[in-house]
């Protein structure tokens, strides 16, 4: 579909109303998609992963774009050039990820690049390098999920951000929770619930020097990591009031009951 078969804001809302959103992302014309992600949580998000960086003139890669609300943003704050890609929700039949990127990305009109591909098959040679990757509510799909961070950080030149569902809070080691079924918001595609250090160990393996959590606007149980090689790009570090902070002592206790007892109900 082109722009011009959108021209009316009538023709895109129903569009848009045909498919499934996960982001909720203003249009224009006073047509937004009704995102399972408020518009609030999404703008913090935004403004949490990107007010820290000067974008201008860099190469960035999004990971598991689904709807791409983070891809348009990267490019509408001036990076040079952006791939978004994805493979599950893009070629689910019923999710149609692949259509409602196509149809933000058409209404928006903004240069951002696709490529349908796995998160495993990501390498040099697939899709290349880039300053600055975007590794957003994916880490915990895969199943092998620490080999996928491993592939993914190679490509990562300047930064790697990585946001993430948490678990396991109360352990001060690094520690991971697995869910063979659908234990995790009955998503049997959720396999892993690694707590902030394992993220942070396992960031500093691949060798970035300077690891920043943020806490997540959406609750206790996610966060986001900022992955820095080189703080180039970096405007200002994390303020102490974003900061992720640790469990207080009674949540830690109420989770450690809650593990004794049974987790995963
Ligand atoms: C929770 S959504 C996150 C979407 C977006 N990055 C965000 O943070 O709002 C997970 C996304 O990862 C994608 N995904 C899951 N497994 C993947 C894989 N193996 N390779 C690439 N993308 C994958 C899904 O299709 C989906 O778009």
């Amino acid at each position: 579909m082109g722009r011009d078969e959108l021209t009316s804001s009538a023709a895109l809302q129903a569009r848009v109303n045909e498919l499934q959103w996960h982001h909720t992302i203003d249009l224009g014309d006073g047509v937004v998609t009704p995102g399972g992600k408020s518009q609030a949580i999404c703008a913090e998000e935004v403004r949490l992963i990107f007010d820290r960086i000067r974008l201008n003139g860099l190469s960035v890669l999004d990971v598991g774009a689904w709807n791409g609300l983070f891809s348009f943003e990267a490019r509408r704050r001036n990076a040079a050039r952006v791939l978004a890609t994805d493979s599950y929700c893009w070629a689910h039949p019923h999710i149609r990820g692949r259509e409602t990127f196509d149809l933000a990305r058409v209404a928006l009109g903004l240069d951002v690049e696709a490529q349908e591909i796995d998160a495993a098959d990501l390498s040099p040679e697939s899709v290349g390098e880039f300053d600055v990757i975007l590794f957003l509510g994916v880490f915990y799909h895969r199943y092998d999920a620490v080999d996928t961070l491993a592939k993914v950080a190679r490509l990562a030149k300047q930064l790697l951000i990585v946001e993430t569902h948490l678990e396991l809070r109360d352990i001060d080691e690094p520690a991971m929770i697995f869910f063979p079924g659908t234990e995790l918001a009955n998503d049997p595609t959720n396999w892993w619930g690694p707590n902030e250090h394992l993220i942070r160990d396992l960031l500093v393996g691949h060798g970035f020097k300077d690891i920043e959590a943020t806490a997540h606007p959406g609750g206790t149980n996610r966060a986001i990591f900022h992955a820095w090689r080189s703080t180039e790009a970096r405007l200002r570090p994390v303020a102490e009031s974003e900061r992720l902070k640790p469990l207080s002592r009674s949540l830690k206790c109420r989770r450690a009951v809650r593990a004794i007892f049974g987790r995963k109900k």
